[in-house]
């Protein structure tokens, strides 16, 4: 049986381990996990969601602070419409974002940044506008579009210099939503030169329904590269989802994906930015600790750990500070679950809130556990200390297992 080594992801002449890391929003897949994927000489994700936050951590900037200073006269009114983002800061941020982590880059892979559509901020178009085209002036190698249809999102960036140069790809999870992307965005001209396929098992946002059990990513791939086979469209398939084993990658591999997108395996690296003690939650999760429910406020179903603080906290709405999923009215599904409980729960200081979460403040501050279905098999992939807690791996370790188990063995650390 072939392993994923036998196998290369060609971009024009460029040659590539067929291994990609996923894009893990908040800031889950730092820059030293992409940058890690990148020397081994896959692809590696960073991701743009909330990028001044994110900046804010890694460079003390004040970009949150001083959002939230201006918009304070906000803060209890219901209303956000107001609540607008500086686009000014915003690029400041991804490019301090993304070009600090391209100028560390080493070897001879790729960084992408992930960009999700669902990121609304209270104006859509304008805020997605600004964060794609300042990840282009960063010198970004490619984005991929994901959580939305983006069937707008090209045409915001057509006449950047880099709009041909630069790798663009979209992230699907079926082939109605490939072939609505390809004919709006046929008027650019242009192709993705990737199209990442990713199925229900999949940590994060799902793009799928409730009915997710009823897909199979094997399936949708299948269905995929014939489409693009008989519409003769040489687009390379990149295959996401619960694919936990080397050898899994190289079944997708020998059936006519070229590359795989892995996330929830490099959850327990050390270059990972969830906090350790969260990465031990992973490690000791039960089957029956996972589920896929209806708490985020973008529609789409999410996969997570059900002890994650998120799931039935009531906190206030952080819309001054973070606001990222402000609709173009300035509206979020949380706001309206929390004050509905605010209201009925009168005198309350805490009110809990069981149908939407804050998303934006629980990812922010690491208390949404969002996780791939096969996190319950983490535990196999490392060795149990004394203390009963469990080793962490190094990101290397883990993208070399990819790269060379055979008969879906995993390696474990020395
Ligand atoms: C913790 C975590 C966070 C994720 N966050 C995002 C995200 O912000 N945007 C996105 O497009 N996909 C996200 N994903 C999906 C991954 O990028 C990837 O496609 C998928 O999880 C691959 O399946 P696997 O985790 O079974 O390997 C996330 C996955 C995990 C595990």
């Amino acid at each position: 049986m072939k392993r994923v080594d036998d196998f290369r992801l060609k971009f024009g002449k460029q040659e590539l381990v067929p291994i990609m890391t996923g894009g893990m929003g908040v800031d889950i897949s730092t820059a030293e996990l992409a940058l890690e994927a990148a020397r081994l000489g896959g692809i590696g994700h960073i991701s743009d969601a909330m990028v001044n936050t994110v900046a804010d951590r890694r460079f003390n900037t004040k970009f949150v602070k001083d959002k939230l200073k201006f918009y304070k006269f906000n803060v209890a009114n219901v209303d956000k419409s107001a609540v607008q983002f500086d686009l000014g800061q915003l690029a400041e941020a991804t490019k301090m974002h993304v070009g600090k982590t391209m100028e560390a880059k080493l070897g001879p892979g790729l960084v992408f940044v992930n960009c999700m559509e669902k990121l609304t901020m209270n104006a859509p178009r304008e805020t997605l506008r600004v964060r794609m085209r300042a990840a282009l002036d960063a010198g970004i190698d490619g984005i991929t579009l994901a959580a939305g249809l983006h069937l707008g999102s090209f045409a915001l960036i057509e006449d950047h210099p880099r709009f041909r140069d630069a790798k663009l790809g979209i992230i699907v999870s079926s082939l109605r939503a490939l072939q609505l992307f390809l004919r709006k965005t046929a008027r650019t001209n242009r192709l993705p030169d990737y199209v990442v396929v990713e199925g229900p098992l999949a940590g994060g946002h799902l793009g799928f329904g409730m009915d997710w059990a009823a897909y199979d990513l094997a399936t949708i791939v299948a269905e995929i590269h014939q489409f693009l086979r008989a519409e003769h469209l040489d687009i390379p398939l990149i295959a996401a989802g619960g694919i936990f084993t080397g050898s899994d990658a190289a079944a997708f591999l020998e059936n006519g994906a070229a590359a795989v997108q892995v996330a929830t395996r490099f959850t327990v690296t050390r270059e990972c930015g969830l906090p350790e003690d969260v990465q031990q939650l992973y490690f000791k999760a039960s089957e029956d600790q996972i589920e896929v429910n209806q708490i985020s406020p973008t529609g789409y179903p999410m996969r997570m750990l059900t002890n994650s603080p998120a799931i039935g906290d009531g906190i206030r709405p952080n819309c001054e500070a973070y606001g990222y999923l402000l609709d173009s009215t300035g509206n979020c599904a949380y706001i309206s679950a929390y004050n509905r409980e605010v209201a009925a729960n009168p005198g309350v200081k805490r009110v809990s809130v069981k149908d939407k979460t804050c998303l934006c403040t629980q990812m922010r501050n690491f208390d949404l556990w969002t996780c791939g279905h096969y996190t319950y098999r983490l535990k196999d992939t490392t060795r149990k200390l004394e203390d009963g807690s469990y080793q962490l791996l190094s990101a290397e370790h883990v993208f070399h297992d990819y790269q060379y188990s055979t008969d879906h063995k995993i390696a474990l650390p020395d």
